[in-house]
């Protein structure tokens, strides 16, 4: 590399840690510490080389090069089966702390950098169809079981907050919505980048 080229790419780098806001600051995750609690989460005793008839998909599937919303999303689905599956084992829901999502995601591949822009608008409609307004409110209007969308800012700062989020949230909700009678969402392809995306945005625009 040359050094102006040199300069160049180390100002460049200098430009977006400027830009970047400072809640996107993230300790990066370690792989080796994200093996050991996969295994300290039990997530290793459903989810096995190979796999394994009665558990989880294999491994290989969970473990694979993704975005971290993407991640988030596959988290977000599979809620309901999880939950039925350690209740009957007799088991928690384990928590998992952000520190440990970060480490988690380095060991199953996931990467933010991966995940495309989102299609704000995409996101709103999104809101609506996935039935998060059945519970939750943005601007005042849904429901009044959840959360006010706009004044939340916790799980916005970064995919791996927004992963921790899901994953300590989709327990509660998966309760909530069976008592309710409300269909439990699954994502696809880019849709929880999208909604992400548009729920971010709305709270940075009105926080009220
Ligand atoms: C009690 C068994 C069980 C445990 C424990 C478990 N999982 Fe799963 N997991 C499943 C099942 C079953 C599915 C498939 C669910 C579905 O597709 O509806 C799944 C699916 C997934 C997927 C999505 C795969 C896909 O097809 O998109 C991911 C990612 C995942 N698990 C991660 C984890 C992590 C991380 C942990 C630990 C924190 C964990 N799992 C713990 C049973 C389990
Ligand atoms: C069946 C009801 C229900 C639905 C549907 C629902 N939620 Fe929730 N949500 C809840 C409950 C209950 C809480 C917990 C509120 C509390 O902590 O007191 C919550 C909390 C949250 C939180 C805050 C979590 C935290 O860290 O405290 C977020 C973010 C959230 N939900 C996002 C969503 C999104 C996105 C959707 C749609 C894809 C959705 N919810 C759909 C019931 C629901």
């Amino acid at each position: 590399m040359t050094p102006m080229r040199a300069r160049a790419m180390v100002l460049l780098g200098a430009a977006l840690l400027a830009t970047g806001p400072p809640a996107e600051a993230q300790a990066p995750g370690d792989v080796a510490r994200g093996r050991a609690i996969f295994e300290q989460k039990q997530c290793a005793r459903c989810h096995q080389p190979g796999g394994q008839a009665g558990l989880g998909p294999a491994l290989e599937e969970v473990r694979r090069p993704q975005g971290g919303l993407e991640l988030a999303g596959r988290i977000w689905n599979h809620a309901p089966v999880m939950f039925a599956l350690l209740r009957q084992q007799g088991l928690d829901w384990p928590q998992i702390g952000a520190a440990e999502m970060a480490d988690l995601m380095a060991y199953l591949r996931a990467d933010p950098a991966r995940d495309p822009a989102p299609d704000l608008q995409q996101g709103q409609v999104l809101l609506i169809r996935k039935g998060c307004l059945k519970c939750h409110r943005l601007r005042g209007e849904g429901g009044s079981v959840g959360i006010e969308f706009t004044r939340y800012h916790g799980g916005y700062q970064s995919p791996v907050a927004w992963a921790t989020t899901i994953w300590n949230h989709s327990s509660r909700m998966a309760g909530h919505s069976a008592r309710m009678g409300v269909l439990y969402p699954r994502f696809t392809g880019d849709e929880m980048v999208n909604l992400f995306g548009f729920l971010k945005g709305s709270a940075e625009v009105s926080p009220r």
